[in-house]
């Protein structure tokens, strides 16, 4: 069958299309290859949504600099607020709380759909949105929030929507994943790994949001916020970074055949009287055989189980100025579609309500690094610590530490123990004996052991 040309009989010249005006608020790593493909891919874009994007203005903070032929001089303002109010249709990828969050709701406020790339913001403050969104009936729309061009957003609130999601696990942070990877193929530290990736530009200046986990974190909240039908806010996700993670532990991992991720986890467990949900951040022992953990560099990977879907991967590049506009293009077609047909996209969905397992009350098996004292019974007084709170062992490395390395001291060792799955509160009541104890030198990692 011919497809219709544009400008045929069949389909209407792009300039004959309605116009939908479009604000931009940013210019940077994001914002300019929004610009970019808006401008390149207009024409094909107009046929696709039946209606023309007509980009009006885009705010930034310093309209003197000069931005490349993809951001013209004569659009750029930095009077965002004005901005917002003329739009039919607000892009967001200024990023931070303040003014992105005002802005967005003046935006709704005054009728324009939303799309925003602003994981913080949604993940501290999404209630918000979410309810001006549906006050105003326009679009609030976040693909680029969440692992940047991998569709995940739209897999787990449409295409999964019939049907039950039990867990996503997967790495949402490349940063981190590119160090962590950095660490496991050269030997590096932390630091020194950390240092690379700046230097390479996959790490910013500042890089605490991604060490620390916070962005995991915030990605880990509005997906499971999607996949439960729950609001899970920042605040509810347990979230540990990337900082403490040493050479020493990654060469540990190496010796038992796994490798160390920092996962987002996000799952719904089944209990005797119903279920709650579980939303947590961390860096884990994963199986080198684990498809997660041939995942390299700063990439992303996310699996998501549902009950009839099965086991699902998406794969690609989390992060970036084009992978990230990808996300966002896609977004503005269907909100631009919305409004030509005159109806909205998907809303909140938070019937389900469930409630948060804390952390002390999942379980997990460990993998726990020790500095003891190397003298007799100390395995067997650590392996009554642990037996005494029902936690049971699966392997035990040992290395001497020689006195002459330890400045003379009485002789040492550093012992690395895997446990079985275990209570978190039984594992920390464990290691606050261990922290007493005069055996015990000291206590050097404690890091989840996941993915078997
Ligand atoms: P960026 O390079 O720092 O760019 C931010 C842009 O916003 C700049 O043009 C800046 O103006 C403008 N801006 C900031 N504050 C403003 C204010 N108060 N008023 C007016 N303009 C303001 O940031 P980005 O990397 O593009 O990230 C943008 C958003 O996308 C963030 O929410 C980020 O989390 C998200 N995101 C980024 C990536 C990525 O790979 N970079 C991936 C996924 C999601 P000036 O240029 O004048 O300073
Ligand atoms: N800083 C993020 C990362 C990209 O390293 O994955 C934006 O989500």
């Amino acid at each position: 069958m011919s497809q219709p040309v544009p400008g045929s009989p069949v389909t209407p010249l792009a300039e004959d299309l309605p116009v939908l005006r479009v604000a931009v608020l940013g210019a940077g790593t994001v914002g300019g290859e929004v610009l970019r493909l808006l401008s390149q891919q207009g024409e094909e874009l107009a046929h696709r949504i039946g209606a023309r994007l007509e980009v009006i203005g885009v705010a930034v903070r310093d309209r003197g600099r000069d931005r490349g032929q993809h951001v013209p001089a004569h659009l750029l303002t930095e009077d965002a607020s004005q901005l917002v109010r003329e739009a039919d249709l607000v892009i967001e990828v200024m990023g931070g709380i303040e003014p992105a969050r005002s802005l967005l709701l003046d935006a709704m406020a005054h009728g324009a759909s939303v799309v925003t790339a602003n994981k913080a913001l949604l993940a501290q403050d999404g209630v918000s949105l979410y309810e001006a969104a549906d006050d105003h009936r326009v679009d609030l729309s976040f693909e680029a929030a969440v692992a940047g061009a991998i569709p995940l957003v739209r897999p787990v609130r449409e295409s999964l929507a019939g049907d039950r999601i039990q867990r996503v696990l997967g790495i949402v942070n490349g940063t981190t994943n590119y160090i962590l990877d950095a660490m496991t193929s050269t030997g590096a530290s932390f630091e020194d790994a950390l240092a690379t990736a700046q230097e390479l530009g996959y790490a910013e200046a500042d890089p605490t949001a991604d060490v620390e986990g916070h962005d995991a974190a915030a990605k880990a909240s509005i997906l499971a916020s999607l996949a439960f039908h729950t609001r899970v806010r920042l605040s509810d996700v347990h979230c540990e970074g990337i900082t403490e993670v040493t050479a020493q532990d990654i060469a540990a991992a190496g010796r038992m055949g796994r490798t160390i991720k920092l996962l987002s986890i996000v799952e719904r467990i089944q209990e005797e009287y119903g279920e709650r949900i579980s939303a947590r951040v961390y860096p884990a022992l994963i199986p080198e055989t684990h498809p997660l953990a041939s995942v390299s560099e700063a990439y992303n990977a996310v699996f998501i189980e549902a009950e009839a879907a099965g086991s699902l991967m998406f794969y690609g590049q989390g992060a970036g100025g084009a992978p990230t506009a990808s996300a966002i293009l896609g977004d503005v077609v269907s909100a631009a579609r919305a409004r030509v047909r005159g109806g909205v996209g998907p809303r909140e969905s938070r019937y389900a309500e469930l409630e948060l397992i804390p952390l002390d009350e999942l379980r997990s098996a460990f993998y726990v690094s020790l500095t003891v004292q190397d003298r007799p019974g100390v395995l067997a007084e650590i392996a009554g610590t642990l037996s005494g709170y029902g936690i049971s062992i699966s392997t035990i490395h040992q290395e001497l530490i020689d006195p002459q390395d330890d400045g003379g001291e009485p002789a040492s060792a550093h012992i690395g123990i895997s446990t079985h799955r275990a209570l978190e509160s039984s594992m920390t009541a464990s290691l606050d004996v261990f922290s007493a104890t005069s055996t015990v030198l000291s206590i050097d990692s404690v890091l989840r052991i996941e993915g078997d």
